[in-house]
């Protein structure tokens, strides 16, 4: 008879205790200690598969004696995502997925799977039945003939599928739904996380096996589990969009063998996600009459260019305190802008509600386009259009004054290539003399740039 017993563990940090901490000593988070019940017994995760130590020894090597031998990666033919890991998978690498259900992490590993030639690819699901996968996979128009599906949960019969198959490329989908057989809680406790997630790594590292993990998030947008899995992975990315978008970001959070800077962005279509390669076309709407409180901004996501449409309405408050909401950009941001408005430029906004929405679902965070948010909320203040082809990159401070932002060089490259005319923006970014063919307006404070605008 098997022993079973209980322990408590921290959800924040994964740490464990034989009884209940009200902060937990580990990482000084208060109430995060539950209990759970661990119920050992001898079986294990069975070490059977073709080893391939991957260039590592069994002892420790003087850091000067390791050959260099640039990093093999496996390319992907998937370049947004290719992007995102920075440049190729890692053999032995884990990459840990995660995002809100329905965003599309199944459907974008599953296309993933099916778009690897040459390589046999395992993919394990506890989610979905077989079936359901194959639909899926209908509607995806990519076919590998090599592609296993495993729908198991125990990682012990996961870990006899690995020695069977032999699988170049591992997905799990997903870690919240994998078991192990040592322990008794329930398929997505710390517990079982932290096991299992342990399980999948060691085939990654001891085979060099790139393993995909799909990971559920909790409400407030945190991958569940213990933080603790994050550290253990290699790679996390985020799958990020609005449901009622098409669009989906790809972004990392941590990288060991990349930047964290990238980003790829795909739309949802009924054959799958779309590798969008050039995105500030579609996140500009086309409209053929100018429309007030609209402005365009150049901003840059990671490291690529991008260019935003801003709307913003503002319209007469009916209750007594104004209503502020936005979409996309930092609501903190947006009153602080309002009030500069209302300071330095003598606009009444503690009068008026104001809207501000990103187009395209998109959430930015660069202070670069506080100045394309400023001339949408006046644009629509004073109910007078901007022309469409004119765009803004400057970030606002306090005392009304515009900043350099980074990078203006590629943003003002974009904002060419799409047919740009002119570009706002701060008199302190010290452009290059070149031979660009937009009209550069150069500002310095916020009044200056509305007086251009709108008189
Ligand atoms: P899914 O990959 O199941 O999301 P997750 O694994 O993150 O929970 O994606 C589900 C949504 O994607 C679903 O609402 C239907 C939609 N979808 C498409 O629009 N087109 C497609 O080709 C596929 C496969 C799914
Ligand atoms: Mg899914």
């Amino acid at each position: 008879m098997a022993k079973t017993s209980t322990s408590f563990f921290c959800k924040n940090c994964g740490a464990s205790s034989p009884k209940w901490v009200g902060k937990c000593p580990a990482c000084n988070e208060w109430n995060t200690y539950i209990e759970e019940v661990i119920h050992k017994e001898k079986t294990d995760f069975k070490s059977t598969w073709k080893k391939d130590t991957h260039g590592r020894s069994l002892k420790p090597v003087l850091l000067e004696d390791v050959e260099k031998g640039g990093e093999q990666r496996i390319s992907i033919q998937d370049l947004e995502l290719a992007r995102v890991l920075g440049g190729g998978l890692v053999p032995g690498s884990v990459v840990l997925i995660g995002g809100e259900p329905g965003i599309g992490k199944s459907t974008l590993l599953l296309q993933v799977a099916l778009q690897f030639k040459n390589k046999k690819v395992l993919y394990i699901s506890g989610e979905e039945s077989e079936t359901q996968i194959k639909m899926r996979a209908e509607r995806i128009p990519f076919s590998n003939n090599n592609c296993y599906l495993f729908t198991e949960t125990s990682t012990q019969k996961i870990g006899k599928a690995f020695t069977e198959i032999q699988p170049d490329i591992v997905i799990v989908d997903s870690i919240q739904t994998l078991q192990s057989d040592l322990i008794d809680s329930t398929p997505g406790s710390i517990s079982q996380i932290k096991e299992t997630a342990g399980d999948m790594i060691r085939f990654a590292k001891e085979t060099g096996t790139p393993v995909f993990l799909i990971g559920h998030i909790t409400k407030d947008g945190t991958l569940a589990g213990p933080k603790l899995l994050e550290h253990m992975v290699d790679t996390v990315l985020q799958f990020e969009g609005d449901r009622h978008h098409v669009y989906r970001i790809l972004r990392s959070t941590k990288n060991r063998f990349g930047s964290t800077n990238e980003i790829g962005i795909y739309e949802m279509q009924s054959g799958g996600l779309r590798e969008v390669s050039n995105p500030s076309e579609i996140l500009i709407s086309q409209r053929d009459e100018a429309l007030s409180g609209v402005a365009i901004s150049a901003t840059l996501e990671g490291m690529r260019p991008l260019l935003i449409e801003t709307q913003a309405l503002v319209s007469a408050a009916v209750y007594g305190t104004p209503q502020r909401n936005s979409n996309g950009y930092d609501a903190k941001r947006l009153n602080m802008l309002l009030a500069i408005l209302e300071k330095k430029c003598g606009l009444r906004m503690g009068m008026q509600d104001v809207f501000v929405n990103i187009a395209g679902g998109l959430r930015v965070e660069d202070p670069g386009i506080d100045l394309g948010i400023v001339a949408a909320i006046v644009s629509s203040y004073e109910n007078i259009p901007i022309d469409s082809k004119i765009c803004f990159v400057g970030e606002v401070g306090l005392s009304g004054e515009i900043r350099a932002v980074s990078r203006i060089e590629q943003r003002i490259s974009e904002a060419e290539k799409l047919g740009f005319k002119t570009v706002y923006l701060s008199k302190f970014n010290k452009l290059p003399k070149s031979k660009s063919g937009l009209n550069i307006v150069e500002v310095g404070k916020l009044d200056e740039l509305l007086g251009f605008l709108f008189g």
